[in-house]
């Protein structure tokens, strides 16, 4: 549904995914959790090219969290092996289509042979300008905030910022990826209400989409329908309704 892109202004820019489900989804198959996570890869493939089709400009997928770190260590050398998977097979096809891939979170923690994989997809689709696809990996969002915090406080023992200074503008230029706009929506698949740790400082205004689909299920028409869902929202940033509905909005 193409429409979207081209009769209407009020595209999501940003849309962030929690991709949950993969195991319940392999579970109500009798399949393994492996083949769950297989067939997810294969909606982020999909998933991937729809957001680009549709005008998105950053999508960003919630690949593994700091916390999944403590799964069983086969399912963690599974992920692995298929984000590999996905980097080696999927690679032309990103460049074709123009999209930058990016990550976020502490990528010192994966294996080595991943991290030259993604340091290599990161360096050479960096000049791509589609659609920026952010993989969140190793990736926590209170860690987030710590690892910002960190950085910040060596700035200003360095006397390179005075902490008169710091405010929200200031601080949020020491996150992962601090020119990318907050997500406008946030979708989470697996039919569960949580946060789960996901870009925490970046949601506050979020509009959160949430689904029964499992993960492996979702398609270009389910974004389109989270999409859709969006579009039929008001966003007040806590203003009035009559204020932003007003032709021009207050000075802040
Ligand atoms: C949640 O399913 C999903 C994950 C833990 C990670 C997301 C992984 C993929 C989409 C597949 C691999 C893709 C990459 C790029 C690595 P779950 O196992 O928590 O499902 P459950 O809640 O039903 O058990």
């Amino acid at each position: 549904m193409d429409e979207i892109r081209s009769q209407r202004d009020d595209t999501p820019r940003h849309v962030a995914i929690i991709m949950d489900g993969n195991g319940r989804w392999a579970e109500s198959r009798g399949a393994s959790r492996l083949e769950g996570h297989r067939a997810g890869l294969e909606a982020c493939r999909e998933v991937v090219r729809s957001a680009n089709e549709l005008g998105i400009e950053h999508l960003t997928l919630y690949a593994f969290s700091l916390e999944n770190w403590n799964r069983p260590k086969e399912e963690v050398r599974a992920l692995m092996h298929l984000l590999e998977t996905y980097l080696d097979e999927e690679i032309e096809e990103v460049m074709k289509n123009d999209i930058r891939l990016r990550t976020i979170g502490r990528n010192d923690r994966l294996p080595p042979s991943v991290r030259t994989r993604v340091e290599a997809a990161v360096e050479r689709t960096r000049d791509n300008r589609a659609m920026d696809l952010l993989f969140a990996l190793s990736y926590g969002g209170r860690a987030e905030i710590v690892d910002a915090a960190r950085k910040l406080a060596c700035d200003v023992e360095d006397g390179k910022l005075d902490p008169d200074r710091i405010d929200e503008k200031v601080f949020a230029a020491y996150l992962y990826a601090p020119d990318v706009p907050d997500p406008d929506l946030l979708i989470r698949t697996g039919d569960e209400l949580r946060v789960s740790n996901f870009l925490l400082w970046q949601i506050a205004y979020t509009e959160i989409y949430t689904t029964p689909t499992m993960w492996p299920d979702f398609s270009k028409s389910h974004l389109i329908e989270a999409i859709a869902d969006y579009q039929q929202r008001e966003r007040r940033f806590g203003m009035t309704s009559a204020q932003v509905s007003a032709p021009t909005r207050p000075r802040e």
